[in-house]
């Protein structure tokens, strides 16, 4: 019952998370590609830096960009700034849905550290609050403002160490989904008390006759281009959940953050290109980085798979007490499992030819990576995943008498 109740509210959560998240980054991609499609302003157009025009639906738009703050202030000004609140909050709910309250299957795997729900809770939250303040007064501080450079390559090597450490502590996957909240939270919170009151303070100071502080302008596009850089990083972590060979490989650290280090070269690349420069360098180094993360985390599968491939057949008896044994609380018709009253993505091992039916998918979750059984709460050994891979690699026959 409580399941149902929670599915649903899971489904409402993440649809909203998703529309939102869409809009946030949809609008702050136009708002560069804007920028970057600015042309000259045309004769008599006193302090605008740039106009353009463009045609969408029917409709034909003129943009002027200004270079100050405009001396009069309209009376309607569009915010940007909701999109990005939505997203946080969205997301922060989901986060407790999901990997809170499903704190013993989705974020603790006793193998991984044997932690009670309320001290991996507290890590997770902990890890989101810490690293704000942290992040937050690196940059706001006079090293931060003057050392630019020094301070982005401490916060990048602090967000991998925050990856390895909860690596340490978590399923791969709620490491994974971690460091996308941290990534995720900060770039809301920029928005919120960073950028946005900067702009007020611009709008304030223009009201009242005075020159707007610049440090406060500075300090917002400073966190303007972490955000950016970080968009396309995020977004990889957020889909990840549905790639086990990622957050499940036994580096998954490594695989995030080289994963998110070709998502901000192809970032890189967009910010060059809206800049009218040519520069095409961080696609091939973003493609080359992933290619070769991707080889050399399915290279051990495949060579297992190979030497693998004459050792003898397993029954399917053999099989069929395994899976019994470590999958069927959760994977049936009627899952005893306790929090789970339909079977988890209709997935039931019920009946043999269900269970062979799904092969690939207990190859890729319970063979190739550790994903499955969730948390290991069911304790399955190796040995018994090597089995599992053998009768699968052997052709999954699921006949009794073999
Ligand atoms: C504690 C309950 C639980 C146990 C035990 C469990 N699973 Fe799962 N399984 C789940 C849940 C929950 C999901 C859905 C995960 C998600 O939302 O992405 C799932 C998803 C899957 C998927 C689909 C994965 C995908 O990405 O589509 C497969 C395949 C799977 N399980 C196989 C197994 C096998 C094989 C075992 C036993 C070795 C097992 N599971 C044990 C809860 C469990």
């Amino acid at each position: 019952m409580e399941s149902v109740i929670l599915d649903w509210l899971n489904l409402v959560v993440r649809w909203t998370h998703v529309i939102t998240g869409i809009a946030w980054i949809g609008s702050s991609f136009f708002f560069m590609w804007l920028d970057a499609h600015l042309e000259a302003p045309g004769p008599g157009k006193e302090g605008v830096e740039g106009e353009l025009w463009m045609v969408h639906s029917g409709g034909f738009y003129e943009v002027n960009k200004f270079q100050a703050v405009p001396t009069a202030i309209p009376r309607t000004l569009h915010w940007f700034k909701w999109e990005a609140g939505f997203t946080g909050i969205s997301g922060l709910i989901l986060l407790a849905i999901v990997y809170y309250l499903g704190a013993e299957a989705f974020l603790i795997d006793t193998d991984v550290a044997d932690l009670t729900r309320l001290q991996a809770v507290a890590i997770g939250v902990g890890t989101l609050v810490v690293g704000w303040f942290a992040y937050d007064g690196l940059f706001a501080s006079r090293f931060g403002q003057q050392n630019m450079l020094i301070a982005n390559t401490i916060s990048v090597i602090v967000l991998c160490l925050v990856a390895v450490g909860l690596s340490q502590l978590f399923t791969g996957r709620a490491a994974y989904v971690h460091v996308g909240a941290l990534v995720g939270i900060v770039m809301v919170i920029n928005v919120f008390v960073r950028i946005i009151p900067a702009q007020r303070n611009l709008i304030a100071a223009r009201n009242a006759g005075d020159e707007p502080d610049p440090t406060l302008g500075k300090r917002a596009k400073q966190r303007s281009v972490h955000n950016n850089y970080l968009t396309l990083p995020v977004v990889f972590i957020m889909i990840s959940s549905h790639y086990p060979m990622t957050f499940g490989h036994p580096q998954g650290w490594f695989l995030l953050i080289a994963i998110s280090i070709s998502g901000a070269l192809v970032r890189h690349w967009f910010n060059l290109r809206n800049a009218s420069t040519l520069a095409i360098w961080p696609i091939p180094a973003a493609v080359v980085i992933f290619i070769a993360v991707a080889a050399w985390a399915s290279l051990p599968t495949l060579q297992a798979e190979r030497s693998a491939a004459s050792a003898e057949a397993v029954s399917f008896s053999k099989v069929r007490s395994i899976v019994d044994a470590r999958c069927i609380v959760c994977h049936a018709a009627r899952p005893t499992y306790e929090g789970f009253d339909v079977a988890p993505k209709n997935i039931r091992f019920d009946a043999p030819a269900e269970v062979r039916k799904h092969a690939a998918a207990i190859k890729k979750t319970t063979v190739d990576t550790n994903t499955m059984p969730l948390g290991n709460v069911t304790e399955m050994t190796n040995e018994e995943r090597q089995l599992l891979g053998g009768w699968i690699r052997a052709g999954a026959n699921i006949e009794l008498a073999k």
